[in-house]
């Protein structure tokens, strides 16, 4: 088989996963609305899944490149982009959920909403960021913007910052003696933090030779 057809089956590999990825917990989630089996709240727990999937979906998007980089697994570069897309519908359908469905899309009352829960804010501007980058995140936009474009799509970890922010605002507790669910938005920041460690070039290459050392009998993998 050719290098050529070898990469494009790999990279199909790479896209069908990022798919299952994004769309199988969107089809439970949908199948458990209809069923009914989402509590006597479900627009609190639409809201509540949609929110953690957006932010874990973005997570996933953000490690694809470090672990490209440091495991040299090229196969799933293919997955940046639909998990990063997927990332974006989900947080717009959080959006949607809170705007159209549990407010009916009425402004004063969502004013006021914000007015009270600053932390709402902060998902605003997140899921503006997340559109935007969605937006333009075809072949097109890149080779029009060029270089402009590679800093467009770093304001994603800015985007991810807001959301584990908004997230610790929206936990009803007392984060400083831990009390309430503090737990998930703490790991998110966690990986975060880990995401940006990885990104430094000098990390990276410390990295390499640990993770790609080859088993003596197998042949290199990239
Ligand atoms: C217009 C934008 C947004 C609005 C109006 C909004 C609204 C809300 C509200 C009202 C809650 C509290 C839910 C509760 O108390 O149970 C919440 C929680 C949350 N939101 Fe958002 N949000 C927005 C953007 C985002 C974005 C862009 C993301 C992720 C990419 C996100 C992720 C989350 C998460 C993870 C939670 C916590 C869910 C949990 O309690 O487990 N939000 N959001």
């Amino acid at each position: 088989m050719t290098d050529r057809s070898d990469r494009s089956i790999r990279n199909q590999w790479g896209r069908i996963s990022a798919h299952l990825l994004g769309g199988v917990p969107l089809i439970l989630l949908g199948w458990q609305l209809v069923q009914g089996r989402l509590g006597f709240n479900p627009v609190e727990s639409v809201l509540r899944w949609t929110g953690r999937l957006a932010l874990g979906l973005l997570l996933l998007s953000l490690s694809v490149t470090p672990i490209r980089k440091i495991f040299k697994i090229s196969a799933i570069s293919a997955m940046r982009k639909p998990l990063g897309l997927y990332a974006a519908l989900y947080a717009f359908l959080h959006f949607s959920v809170f705007a159209l469905w549990d407010y009916q899309l009425n402004i004063r009352q969502i004013y006021l909403e914000i007015s009270n829960k600053p932390f709402i804010l902060l998902g605003m501007i997140a899921l503006l960021i997340l559109l935007v980058l969605a937006a333009t995140s075809f072949r097109f936009w890149q080779r029009k913007l060029g270089r402009k474009w590679v800093w467009l799509h770093r304001s994603v970890y800015a985007a991810a910052l807001l959301v584990i922010l908004h997230y610790l605002l929206a936990v009803k507790g007392d984060l400083f003696s831990l009390q309430g669910a503090y737990a998930p938005p703490l790991i998110a920041a966690g990986i975060l933090v880990l995401l940006l460690i990885l990104r430094i070039p000098a990390i990276q290459q410390c990295l390499r030779p640990t993770f790609t050392q080859q088993e003596p009998d197998q042949p290199a993998s990239d």
